[in-house]
């Protein structure tokens, strides 16, 4: 590796995304590209209609992707199994021994899309959770609790406290994943936890804070969950983020939906960034004096955690003299997925290196 903080070409190993939505049919087709481009491999969230639940579900939705895979990409989609009180613990031991299953995602039940089959009693799911200690299967979790006393902004602090906390004490050898984590709580759980607890950030909630949803006109593109939140949860972000620290990596949970889903009156949650989110993580990480950590976020320290190795194939980072133009609507069946908006340009690119 070629890096040092003050670069603006430089070398890293291809990156992978360890939280991503593609979906089905005609948006993961159309989505999919963006993707398989950047990344080698991307963990693939479960919340389908109906959800990916067995592991012949997982095995068939692995087919749709791998069948709608542009020629010549070269990609993994890492399979998981979306958690819900009826999982049997053999199907998830089936999945793993096959090499199929490599997390299962918890939604608490009505937490986001599709989220409906959730946990409502996670002393329901322990049998599975003993299985998954046992074979090394990674919880992924979706960190907000749904009451509806909790303030939306407060749902992942007290999500920590009364879910996330025994959990981690009850099984200490259960690795355990905070997916896209959006507080400084959040972070300082992952930091007190150990090494097998980690979390994901996304790409947005690195840029964003709650006034960009809502100052000066709601901004429905910006809108997901968990809701960003105040600046100082943002700045925790960036600072862990940029560390370099093992337990914390890349999940851009990249999310489409339509355009027409998010512009009305009930917008759907979820941003879409697959197709620059490797430009928008450099100007970040530029911006904080870290170029020298991003390969760790996007490229290293997701695949150590997983117990795999990091890619063997490299991509060269380079920063032009002029803002990167650059698609920012995908078009699917007569409609259109925005492409999050950083509000910043970008000037970072980057391409294959060929071995
Ligand atoms: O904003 C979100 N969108 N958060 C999630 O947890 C789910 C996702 C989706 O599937 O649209
Ligand atoms: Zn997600």
């Amino acid at each position: 590796m070629s890096s040092n903080s003050r670069s603006t070409d430089f070398i890293v190993r291809r990156p992978d995304d360890w939280h991503l939505h593609l979906r089905d049919g005609a948006m993961l087709k159309a989505v999919l590209p963006h993707t398989s481009a950047h990344f080698g491999r991307a963990i693939i969230m479960p919340n389908l209609v109906p959800p990916v639940v067995k592991t012949a579900d997982a095995e068939a939705y692995r087919a749709r992707i791998m069948a709608a895979l542009p020629e010549g990409h070269d990609f993994e989609p890492l399979m998981t199994l979306y958690l819900t009180e009826g999982t049997d613990p053999a199907d998830v031991e089936l999945g793993a021994k096959y090499g199929l299953i490599k997390a299962l995602k918890l939604y608490p039940a009505g937490a986001t899309t599709n989220s409906d089959s959730g946990v409502r009693s996670i002393e329901a799911v322990y049998p599975v959770l003993e299985k998954m200690s046992e074979l090394d299967v990674p919880l992924l979790v979706h960190g907000e609790v749904t009451d509806a006393d909790i303030d939306i902004f407060d749902r992942e602090a007290v999500f920590i406290d009364r879910v996330l906390s025994p959990i981690r004490e009850r099984f200490p050898s259960l690795r355990i994943v905070m997916e896209h984590v959006t507080t400084e709580d959040g972070v300082n759980f992952v930091k007190g936890a150990g090494d097998r607890t980690a979390a994901t950030i996304t790409t947005h909630h690195l840029i964003i804070n709650r006034n960009t949803i809502l100052v000066g006109g709601i901004k429905p593109h910006y809108f997901c969950l968990p809701v960003a939140k105040r600046e100082k949860h943002r700045l925790a972000l960036r600072a862990a983020a940029t560390s370099g620290d093992a337990r914390f990596f890349l999940g851009t949970d990249s999310a489409p939906h339509m355009k027409s889903a998010k512009e009305c009156a009930c917008g759907c949650a979820g941003v879409f960034n697959a197709s620059n989110t490797v430009n928008c993580l450099a100007h970040v990480f530029e911006q904080d004096g870290a170029l020298d950590k991003l390969e760790a976020f996007m490229s290293l320290n997701g695949p150590a955690f997983y117990g795999l190795a990091a890619n063997e194939a490299r991509i060269r980072l380079f920063k032009g003299d002029d803002p990167l133009s650059y698609e920012t609507r995908v078009s699917v069946d007569g409609d259109e997925v925005v492409v999050f908006d950083p509000g910043f340009p970008l000037f970072w690119r980057y391409e294959a290196v060929n071995a």
